[in-house]
């Protein structure tokens, strides 16, 4: 696709505050006359009084665990059916493209599994510390609880997010593209906390971190991170972690590839060198032009994506005032700016970046504008803190050519027609 079928759109100005309340009131107006033009049941509408008000509701108790209404039955995880032989080695996406703000529901957050999900009785689980330590650790959940607890918001991300894009757009929904992200709060215990209790020796220079899955995944992690940010999380969100999510214990290694993040551990032993795991050297492996292949690629750099308009979430109200949302993160710290493009990244707005902008978690951003009607070509780009812009896909690809899995952070484009249908598609 060229950018030169965009230019037309390319000048498209914010909306001015008057504006929106202006179009907000000329909404209003013609729903009142015709109701039935935006569906439901005119019965149900004003000026008459809806069913729901004539009659009592389901009393408090009647759902022990609150769940969302019926009518929210399409927002749910999904996996892609051709990606995987087996559902006990796969993914199932979060649909970011249904989501605002930056925390994800505990029941949304994607899964990545290896060998299906553990189903933990925490009364027979233990986590062990041992290896170079003084005072070798076995812990029960309880024991765990009685540590001191931080509260840290961190997204996590695999390290194949988009990794099905390497070569070219492929899967319609940022769901599918971008989806193997979270971000919630977790509430656990700082590695830093049991490491110092365990009585850690000089000599400690690494980790071998292990969970109790039938895949029993483990990763080398090094001891500086370790000591740095790294949590042994019980609750997401403020309640215990979901199966899918390692209950009853999981580590979270803010910033860095979610494989390390390992789910249901069981054991942390540390020694002097990296263990040279299946999963640090045959994956999580990024192979170069030359041949040779990146390792210990641990960091997420700073990525973005549109959520909505995207291809789950095409444009209903045709032209007029339009609201661009999406989401940035970066490993390496806080999202700085987010820039959005209209026309395949000749020209680049600045956006509202919404609500807690913090270390190593998701930001909201948000770009108001006034829709022609036209054609677009969506990009965002985020900046880090640190001033690392999000490359093109283009630039990704001239460094670490078309071989690589992990680590796509390249620029995605949404091509949004002019009857607000949205497609995965990328510019020349
Ligand atoms: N830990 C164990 N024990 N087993 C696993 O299969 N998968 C890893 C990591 N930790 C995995 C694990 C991978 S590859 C990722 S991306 C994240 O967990 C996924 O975490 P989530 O299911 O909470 O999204």
């Amino acid at each position: 696709m060229s950018k030169d079928d965009f230019l037309g759109s390319a000048a498209a100005p914010r909306q001015s505050r008057r504006g929106f309340l202006a179009a907000a009131g000329g909404l209003a107006a013609s729903t009142l006359v015709q109701p039935a033009l935006a569906g439901g049941k005119v019965e149900n509408q004003p000026p008459n009084v809806p069913e729901w008000t004539r009659s009592l509701g389901e009393g408090a108790g009647v759902r022990p665990y609150g769940k969302p209404s019926k009518f929210e039955k399409d927002v749910i995880r999904r996996d892609v059916e051709w990606l995987t032989v087996s559902r006990e080695s796969s993914v199932s996406f979060s649909p970011l493209h249904e989501l605002e703000g930056i925390i994800t529901p505990n029941g949304l957050c994607f899964e990545r599994h290896h060998g299906g999900i553990a189903e933990i009785d925490p009364a027979d689980h233990r986590l062990m510390i041992h290896g170079l330590v003084d005072r070798p650790l076995i812990l029960t959940l309880d024991e765990l609880k009685r540590y001191p607890r931080v509260n840290r918001i961190h997204f996590m991300e695999c390290a194949a997010n988009s990794g099905m894009e390497w070569r070219g757009s492929q899967l319609n929904g940022c769901q599918f593209t971008h989806g193997m992200i979270h971000c919630v709060q977790y509430t656990g215990v700082s590695l830093r906390t049991l490491l110092e209790e365990a009585g850690l020796k000089s000599s400690g220079k690494w980790l071998l971190v292990e969970g109790a899955d039938a895949a029993a995944m483990d990763r080398s992690l090094p001891i500086e991170k370790a000591l740095d940010d790294c949590i042994i999380a019980y609750k997401m969100n403020g309640e215990a972690l979901y199966p899918e999510q390692g209950y009853p214990m999981r580590l979270v290694v803010p910033g860095w590839q979610g494989n390390l993040w390992v789910k249901w551990l069981r054991r942390i032993k540390v020694g002097d060198q990296p263990w040279q795991t299946r999963e640090e050297t045959s994956k999580y492996t990024d192979l170069l032009p030359s041949g040779k292949a990146r390792r210990f690629t641990w960091v997420m750099d700073a990525k973005s994506v549109i959520t909505s308009p995207s291809p789950q979430a095409p444009i209903r109200h045709g032209k007029g005032f339009t609201i661009v949302s999406g989401l940035a993160w970066s490993g390496h710290g806080k999202v700085k700016r987010v820039d959005v493009s209209l026309d395949g990244g000749r020209n680049w707005w600045p956006t509202r970046l919404d609500g807690p902008v913090l270390d190593k978690a998701l930001t909201r951003f948000y770009y108001e504008f006034d829709w022609n009607g036209e054609p677009l070509l969506l990009q965002s780009r985020a900046q880090d803190e640190t001033g690392y812009v999000q490359p093109t896909k283009a630039e990704l690809r001239n460094l670490r050519g078309y071989n690589s899995i992990y680590h796509n952070n390249g620029i995605q484009t949404w091509h949004v027609q002019a009857n607000g249908e949205v497609e995965n598609v990328e510019v020349a």
